[in-house]
């Protein structure tokens, strides 16, 4: 056995001529949150990109739980506990909290049939542990059009932990959202860590100092640094890839 849950062992992806990420090697450990920073077009999200098997590998391996997932399917890579949260919504917006949730809970989310399983009292329970999770409880019978930025996107985190993934891929997941909004953010992910494994891909270094126990800077398509907020923010290496691409946010 690995004493990683996640490695991702020397992976090269090029996009027509060009190299989005070249000999990358990236390890995750079970539980932990890991955060994921660098500047814009570093590779962060071909990354998440390749481990849900949206984008495949050029050359190298993805090893998760010590399967080889870099061949799979991205419908078989999801079976086998990996979870994404995309950037783009995907709530049923006519269709209330409730709704939503208990058909992300079905084994095939888009058949919508699943809404006469409502009757079901284990998946009501399920459904009410989720929306208490998310802080949504006392939004289950409003339609999900009707929630606010930050709200939609804690619907959306519960319906991917509505699949009860090991290993949970977020892009960017706090775009948008207000102060207070993020702080809860914050809150959550701090709840999902140990159960969940998490990657977390993050501008913000505000968030990441927060919440994350190790970095992963990205840079160019490499791993260019790893550690600790204080080693990362020290970091000449780190201050010099971000320069000249805005900065490294709140470091
Ligand atoms: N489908 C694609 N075709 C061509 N180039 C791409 C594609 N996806 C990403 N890229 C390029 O790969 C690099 C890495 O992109 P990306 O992973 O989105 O970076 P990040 O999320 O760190 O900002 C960028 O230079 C981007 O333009
Ligand atoms: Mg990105």
């Amino acid at each position: 056995m690995s004493a990683y849950q996640l490695s991702i062992k020397g992976v090269s992806v090029s996009f027509g001529g060009f190299k989005a990420l070249s000999d990358l090697n990236l390890q995750v450990p079970q539980g932990e949150l890991r955060c994921l920073i660098g500047p814009n077009g570093a590779g962060k999200t071909t990354t998440l990109d390749l481990i849900c098997g949206k984008t495949k590998v050029s050359t190298g391996e993805i090893i998760f739980n010590d399967q080889p997932i870099h061949r799979l399917r991205e419908f078989k890579i999801a079976r086998l506990g990996i979870g994404r949260k995309f950037q783009v919504p995907s709530v049923f917006r006519e269709l209330s909290v409730r709704e939503n949730l208990s058909i992300g809970m079905s084994q095939e989310p888009t058949i919508l049939r699943n809404l006469f399983r409502f009757g079901d009292k284990a998946n009501a329970e399920s459904t009410e542990r989720l929306a208490v999770l998310v802080d949504l409880q006392d939004e289950l019978d409003r339609p999900a059009g009707f929630l606010s930025h930050g709200q939609t996107q804690w619907l959306e985190i519960a319906l991917v932990l509505a699949q009860d993934p090991a290993l949970v891929l977020m892009d960017e997941p706090t775009a948008g959202m207000t102060t207070q909004e993020t702080r809860k953010t914050v809150e959550l992910f701090m709840r999902l860590k140990g159960k969940h494994t998490l990657i977390v891909v993050e501008h913000d270094m505000g968030f990441v100092r927060d919440i994350a126990e190790t970095i992963s800077v990205m840079h160019q398509g490499r791993l260019l640094a790893q550690g600790s907020a204080d080693e990362i923010s020290q970091s000449a290496e780190v201050r010099e890839a971000y320069l000249g691409s805005g900065g490294m946010g709140h470091a």
